[in-house]
């Protein structure tokens, strides 16, 4: 039998979050909908950060509510504050995320806090959530480049790997977020982290900006880890990353680990179809 590598969808959340067009929910449900068909065990489908800094995730609330929930499957949350947790707590999302970053340029752009204070910010989020027995995964981003302060130390990145696992997050997600990493950076940051995280708890969050996201999974995969965050039709960006493209996308991703031998579990029939929704999404209409 051959060896299993989980993708967590991303494209409902970082997929979306940064398209121009606001996007109707009905349109963001049917996506999800569709999604639940295609054999992931977890999927990101909101956001509860501030509609004025994304208002593409203003109806994450209705987004939950609508969409039919499969058994089986963690719909997933972005929540940056108390506020947020909240939020994601009465549209009762599965589980949520906590997400900082590795340098202080991204973190004042993305979540006006100082890496040390939005660790402070957090340890609250993450306390309230456990003891409600909602999974927390915690994400750091620029785990490589930054697109203020430029190259990041992987010594950056572990601490604040650390910090994350420490607030109980079951799974730190490593965020390549303007895809400027290369398998070389990707694997020295990967070494500093896992002196402080083991690869079963570790997952790699790349963005194709440069189109190295699969070069850089396989260097991800050498050095132990399994689960890879993806969006079909490779759709995204961040808003405060100027320049990143999208995640990497999903198809993309199962068709490589299917060539390496790695089994998804992913039927690639409702993927295709997944990655055709989100692609119409983006055109105005
Ligand atoms: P702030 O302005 O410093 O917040 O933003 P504040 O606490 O001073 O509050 C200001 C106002 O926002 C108040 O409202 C709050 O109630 C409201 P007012 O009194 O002015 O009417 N507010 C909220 N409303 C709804 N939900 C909330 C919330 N929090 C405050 N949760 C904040 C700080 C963190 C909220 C803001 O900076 C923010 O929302 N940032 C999120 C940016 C974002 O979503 N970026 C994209 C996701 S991260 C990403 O894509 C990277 C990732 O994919 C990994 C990778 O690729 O590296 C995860
Ligand atoms: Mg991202």
């Amino acid at each position: 039998m051959s060896e299993t590598v989980e993708i967590f969808e991303m494209g409902p959340r970082d997929g979306l979050q940064n398209e121009k067009r606001q996007i109707p929910t009905e349109e963001k449900i049917a996506l999800v909908d569709c999604l639940s068909r295609a054999g992931f065990k977890r999927i990101e489908v909101a956001s509860f950060v501030s509609p004025k800094w994304v208002p593409q995730m203003a109806d994450s609330g209705e987004v939950l509510a609508g969409i039919t929930r499969a058994a089986g499957i963690s719909y997933a949350a972005l929540t940056p504050n108390m506020k947020g947790l909240e939020r994601a707590m009465a549209a009762k999302a599965d589980e949520v995320a906590i997400f900082g970053s590795a340098s202080e340029g991204f973190s004042k752009a993305n979540i006006n806090a100082t890496i040390a204070e939005s660790l402070e910010r957090f340890k609250p989020v993450a306390e309230a959530a456990l003891a409600a027995g909602i999974k927390v995964r915690g994400y750091v981003s620029c785990v490589t480049d930054c697109p203020y302060d430029g190259k990041v130390d992987p010594a950056e990145v572990a601490r604040v790997a650390a910090a994350l696992d420490a607030m109980g997050c079951y799974e730190i997600s490593l965020g390549d977020t303007i895809g400027q990493g290369t398998p070389d950076s990707i694997a020295a940051m990967l070494d500093a982290v896992l002196q402080v995280v083991p690869a079963t708890r570790l997952a790699g969050h790349y963005h194709d900006t440069a189109g190295r996201a699969l070069v850089n999974i396989e260097a991800s995969l050498d050095k132990g880890v399994r689960v890879f965050d993806a969006a079909v039709g490779g759709l995204g960006g961040c808003p405060y990353a100027p320049g990143a493209k999208g995640n990497v996308a999903t198809e993309a991703v199962a068709e490589r680990l299917a060539a390496l031998g790695y089994d998804t579990g992913l039927d690639m029939a409702v993927i295709a179809e997944a990655a055709d929704m989100a692609r119409a999404m983006r055109i105005e209409r």
